[in-house]
């Protein structure tokens, strides 16, 4: 489910325009983002780490539903970081609750790559739901 949040100013992120992949961390699965396939249109904006995780089976927490009003998809951006859509005020003040932070975080729901470089992101235990890596 997508959505926005009425809220806050629209984060005008520009989705990718060629293949990348994304390794996440602890579970060292890598998936491979088709720009032709975005939006996925699962939760977050359109081609958001979020969005592609979702799609892909790993279960990042998103208890908000991805508009960026809550701190549950907090991830660490390892690799890639910038590449990734500018972070507006509203993704800081949410991002400043978040445990474990650290100056790589990003939220994934409000993070969208822009395609030039493979990004390896990892998910911190806390906000890690059933990962399921087809087993
Ligand atoms: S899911 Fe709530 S801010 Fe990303």
């Amino acid at each position: 489910m997508g959505g926005s949040n009425p809220y806050i100013p629209k984060n005008e992120a520009t989705p990718p325009e060629k293949k990348f992949k994304i390794t996440f961390l602890p579970m060292n699965v890598t998936v491979e983002v088709d720009p032709e396939k975005i939006p996925y249109g699962v939760t977050g904006l359109p081609g958001s780490i979020l969005d592609v995780a979702l799609e892909h089976g790993i279960d990042i927490d998103h208890s908000c539903g991805g508009v960026c009003a809550c701190s549950t998809c907090h991830v660490i951006v390892r690799q890639g970081a910038e590449t990734l859509s500018e972070m507006i005020e509203a993704e800081e003040d949410q991002l400043s609750y978040a445990p474990g932070l650290t100056p790589s975080s990003r939220l994934a729901c409000q993070s969208v790559a822009n395609g030039s470089r493979d990004l390896i992101v990892e998910v911190p235990a806390w906000n890690r739901n059933a990962v399921r890596e087809g087993h």
